[in-house]
């Protein structure tokens, strides 16, 4: 297999953070002393660091706020590393796609790596990332994303008018996984999804949505229980106990 040593990867930033119902922006919060922002980037920096593999990044924030980030990560050891920082949307899927656009100043390859990768999602380790860049740079893989199987039961349900929630179903729990980010697109899948989404007005919570809707398989790749999106403010303690588990 031959190894593109490239990796491109999109950090949505633009969120308003509403569930954290905190006046402070939930990715300047700390977890354990460093913010929720320099955790995330942080970690794809190791992976670089130790792997030798060469990163770009893009982090797409909210609009009218992309001189105060420049002044936030010009002092970081990653800031090499952020080589575009670009205006988000009011929807995430607007957010990527300004991020999507934004790639394609660095002239990437058709088979280029590119990883969309939550801002919120500080807990990412370098193996979770591992394993999605060894998948992506497969030759029958285009689309891949990291997820977990479901620990619990789910439900399928009915809402009903006059009797509440109604179990519909009850799916099989080995064939269900819960999905994170990572979420990775070979570069001229990810930029005919984004560019159809936006003629179509398609929206959807997760990219690879977007790949599946436009007739692409999408593989899941081993992801890692630890890696939580910091949403509610209990998160950050949860993050805390995780991060003293794993060190
Ligand atoms: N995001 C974004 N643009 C948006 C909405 C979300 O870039 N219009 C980003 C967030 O900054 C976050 C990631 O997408 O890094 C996942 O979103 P989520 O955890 O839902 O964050 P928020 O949308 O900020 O939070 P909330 O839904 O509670 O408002
Ligand atoms: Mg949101």
């Amino acid at each position: 297999m031959s190894f593109s040593r490239k990796l491109y990867v999109i950090f949505p930033a633009a969120g308003s953070g509403t569930r954290m119902k905190s006046d402070k922006n939930k990715l300047l919060m700390e977890v354990n002393g460093v913010t929720v922002i320099d955790r995330t980037i942080e970690a794809f920096k190791q992976y670089s660091d130790e792997s030798g593999i060469d990163l770009s990044c893009v982090l797409v924030v909210s609009p009218g706020k992309t001189d105060e980030w420049d002044s936030y990560v010009k002092d970081k050891d990653y800031a090499s590393m952020i080589s575009s920082i670009v205006e988000g949307g009011d929807t995430r899927t607007k957010s990527v796609g300004n991020g999507v656009s934004a790639l394609k100043a660095f002239n990437p390859a058709n088979d280029d790596a590119v990883f969309i990768h939550d801002a919120a999602r500080c807990l990412i380790d370098k193996d979770s990332i591992s394993r999605c860049f060894e998948a992506i740079n497969e030759d029958e893989t285009n689309v891949c994303v990291s997820g977990v199987k479901t620990k619990n039961t789910i439900k399928m349900v009915k809402e009903d008018i006059s009797q509440g929630v109604m179990v519909e179903s009850t799916p099989n729990r080995n064939l269900l996984y819960e999905v994170q980010t990572p979420q990775c697109f070979k570069y001229s899948i990810l930029e005919e999804c984004y560019r159809r989404a936006k003629e179509d007005g398609y929206e959807a919570t997760d990219d690879t949505a977007l790949a599946e809707h436009y007739g692409y398989k999408v593989r899941i790749v081993e992801g890692s229980y630890s890696n939580i999106k910091i949403t509610t403010p209990e998160d950050i303690a949860i993050a805390e106990a995780l991060l003293r588990n794993m060190q």
